[in-house]
């Protein structure tokens, strides 16, 4: 490695001192390296300086930081006025404007400026850190480093090696990224990294969900927050990042991916877009912040138990959970082959809907009820259990089915019929992406999972989700939704099916 990254005389530069590069400037100076803080706007970096320094006393204050940590951090950040002030850095760390050709030039300017073995990185999460090197006289030496914001408290940084990145340059980034305190993931340089790669699961199929008509955008939320462990739904995440954004960073993904299908948008977000419907910056996303707005009570549990109940053995260990279900509701279980005529059906599709699952075992779809049993449905696991109706279900024999699985008091979503639910398509969707990155090498297995649970904030990584669903079964969901509605969207990676067929982790690499 040709720069000492643990060296107590570090010293890098930091170009472009808006949100990202004051994040990056804090924790540098806090990991105790010195900065240079340059922005081509006059005053800008003086004044990112202090909200820097304003930042770590708030800190102090609140005893996070001791006033040692606070002086030494402080005494580290230094403002430079002149490109040519950065001369002395060993790595520059570019968060500028995100434009490309205004990326070149800088890079072009600074490749006169800097010494032989400085490393150029760019903090560009969108662009392609191949091109932006690709104008330089050492592409060698440019690789991507890429936060999250806000800089200090998403504490992971993925490490980019463009096409032509030498892996010193790549080695000394990571080490970078971990001096300061956060976990550094390794990616190739392709479209949205991996977290913003990764990402394209949970939102675009939410959204498919809600163009389907198989719930509304309150209902998938309950059901990804409660029956899926998400911290947020779909839709109070697209409220919260803004249509303004979301809807581009679908569109340019969709597309350096020559339309993928996995990452195909939904024209009910760009239609918000165009609607200025933009979430919470505006007042109105998909739910209504204004100060009069109300929050619709959820549907209340039904009072009429069913006489009657009969359980799909199609899934054995999941028609005994919902048998124990019933009896313990006081319900008759029947326990023949095949219902009596007024016995409420429970069928348990995996990946399939509701209509398919009573046409193929020929029960009577007006009294027949689909039940999600792929995240446990069993109270003690489950804080929510999401039913499905088919098109004919009687309104009598849903809401009997309701009062039968609420009759616990554990909560319950009724939707109508949809291939895999809600729970089940989105979480497989997620997984078969998070599959894909490891099949085009993008990253490590292990890397794909840390970056995910820490840039996302999901409740696992991608692959030790579909590792503790089972494999299999996300296979099945997929697999059986890409026969149902004959998208390929579906269609599961080569890196999941071989996994899954070996009944193996989906965490392990090839040897
Ligand atoms: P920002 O717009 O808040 O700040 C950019 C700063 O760069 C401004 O102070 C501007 O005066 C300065 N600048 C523009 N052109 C310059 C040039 N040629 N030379 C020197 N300074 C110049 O932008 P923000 O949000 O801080 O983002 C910066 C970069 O980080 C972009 O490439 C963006 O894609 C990337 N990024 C942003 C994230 C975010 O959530 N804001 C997340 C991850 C990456």
């Amino acid at each position: 490695m040709r720069v000492d990254i643990q060296s107590a005389a570090l010293c890098i530069g930091i170009v472009g001192t808006g949100a990202m590069g004051r994040g990056i400037a804090q924790i540098a100076a806090q990991a105790g390296i010195r900065v240079l803080m340059f922005d081509a706007l006059h005053g800008a970096a003086a004044s990112a300086r202090e909200t820097v320094t304003g930042t770590l006393d708030k800190l102090a204050e609140k005893g996070k930081i001791s006033p040692e940590a606070l002086a030494g951090a402080t005494a580290k950040l230094k403002v430079v006025t002149r490109l040519e002030d950065l001369a002395s850095a060993c790595v520059i760390i570019e968060a500028i404007v995100e434009n490309i050709d205004v990326k070149k030039t800088l890079f072009r300017q600074l490749e006169d400026i800097i010494g032989a073995d400085c490393i150029l990185a760019t903090n560009t999460s969108s662009l392609s850190v191949t091109s932006i090197a690709a104008a330089c006289q050492r592409p060698e030496r440019v690789g991507g480093f890429h936060f999250f914001n806000p800089v200090p408290l998403m504490k992971i940084v993925e490490v980019i090696d463009g096409l032509l990145t030498a892996p010193w340059v790549t080695e000394a980034l990571l080490d970078l990224g971990r001096r300061m305190g956060h976990t550094a993931v390794r990616a190739k340089d392709t479209p949205g990294f991996i977290v913003n790669h990764a990402g394209r699961g949970f939102v675009t199929e939410a959204l498919r969900v809600l163009g389907e008509g198989v719930a509304d955008f309150r209902e998938v939320d309950r059901i990804m927050r409660e029956v899926a462990g998400f911290r947020m739904g779909p839709f109070e995440l697209l409220d919260l990042t803004g249509l303004d954004v979301s809807p581009p960073v679908m569109e340019s993904i969709y597309n350096q991916y020559y339309q993928e299908p996995r990452y195909r948008p939904s024209p009910l977000a760009a239609q918000r877009l165009a609607g200025g419907v933009l979430g919470r910056k505006t007042g109105r996303g998909f739910y209504d912040y204004g100060k009069d707005a109300v929050t619709p009570p959820e549907a209340s549990v039904p009072a009429t138990l069913p006489a009657r109940v009969w359980v799909s053995q199609t899934h054995p260990e999941w028609a005994d959970v919902l048998r124990e279900i019933a009896s313990a509701a006081g319900i008759e279980v029947e326990t023949d082959y095949l219902p009596s005529a007024d016995a409420l059906c429970i069928v348990t599709p995996l990946g399939g809907d509701a209509t398919t699952a009573c046409v193929e075992q020929g029960l009577d779809p007006r009294r027949s009820i689909a039940v999600d049993c792929l995240f446990g449905i069993q109270a003690a696991k489950s804080s929510r259990r999401t039913l499905m109706t088919t098109p004919l279900t009687t309104p009598a024999m849903r809401d009997a089915a309701h009062a039968m699985f609420a009759a616990d008091g554990t909560a319950v979503s009724v939707v109508r019929d949809s291939a895999g639910f809600v729970a089940q398509r989105i979480v497989a969707c997620i997984v078969n992406i998070g599959s894909d990155i490891a099949q085009q090498r993008v990253a490590s297995a292990a890397d794909i999972d840390r970056a995910v649970t820490l840039g996302l904030g999901y409740p696992k990584g991608p692959l030790a989700f579909g590792d503790a669903l089972g494999a299999r079964n996300i296979l099945t969901v997929l697999e059986t939704m890409q026969a149902g509605l004959g998208d390929p969207r579906y269609r599961p990676s080569p890196w999941l099916r071989r996994r899954a067929l070996l009944g193996v982790s989906l965490l392990t690499e090839e040897t």
